[in-house]
């Protein structure tokens, strides 16, 4: 088995990536190449590895959801009293990872979270199917449980509580953050591991400066 995994190898050689040719600004580099992952059927495209780190310098990762990308950043929804949520309200900095093997690409995005408005999380909450806006009510998440049942007890309260209702409320501990990104850096696999690397870093002007790092 450990001879195997060793033996695993694969060269890439799909595409390449060039200053000359990658857009001046980070998100609409990035949209393009979310576009080709959904395109080249990459199963959940927008499933990406958020990394937060507490206060006693100890990392965590986890994959949450991609819900938006606006102009400021990355959008994803969790429970505010999970843990993830805990070390954000600590530590604001984070990073995202989204790893698409079908094109041979990396993106990874550092920089600092916030809050996202009220009136987002409101809106894509109340665009959830019914199931999850019941679920959201219903897990106390990251917390030790002692089984399954407790759940489907929540759930059955939380409709017996809703009962008649249009509408269920988003829950106050449940909503959105965005990550704002000031860098960003884009990842093709080249032959013989002589990737193609280009990170984007913000200046203090607001501009953005490119920068090839070595593989
Ligand atoms: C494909 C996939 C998508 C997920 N999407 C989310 C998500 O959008 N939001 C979320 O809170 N957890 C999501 N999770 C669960 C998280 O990975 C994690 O278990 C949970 O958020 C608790 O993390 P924490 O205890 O570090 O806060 C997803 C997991 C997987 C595997």
């Amino acid at each position: 088995m450990k001879d195997e995994i060793a033996d695993l190898r694969r060269d890439y050689n799909n595409n390449t990536l060039q200053i000359e040719e990658v857009e001046a600004l980070p998100i609409p580099q990035f949209s393009k190449w979310f576009d080709d992952a959904m395109k080249g059927g990459v199963l959940e495209p927008n499933a990406m590895i958020l990394s937060t780190v507490n206060e006693q310098g100890r990392p965590s990762s986890r994959v949450v959801l991609l819900k938006g990308v606006d102009e400021k950043g990355f959008i994803f929804y969790t429970n505010y009293q999970s843990r993830k949520a805990q070390e954000l309200a600590g530590n604001p900095m984070a990073s995202l990872l989204f790893n698409w093997m079908q094109q041979e690409r990396q993106i990874r995005i550092e920089g600092k979270v916030e809050l996202l408005e009220e009136n987002l999380s409101n809106s894509y909450y109340n665009k959830r199917p019914l199931g999850s806006r019941i679920g959201a009510w219903s897990s106390p998440q990251s917390r030790y449980i002692p089984n399954r049942k407790i759940l489907e007890e929540n759930v059955k309260s939380i409709e017996h509580l809703f009962e008649g209702n249009e509408e269920i409320s988003r829950p106050p501990f449940w909503g959105g953050f965005r990550l704002v990104p000031d860098k960003m850096e884009f990842w093709q696999g080249r032959s013989n591991r002589l990737h193609d690397r280009l990170m984007y870093s913000l200046e203090s002007d607001g501009s953005w400066r490119i920068e090839r790092i070595a593989p």
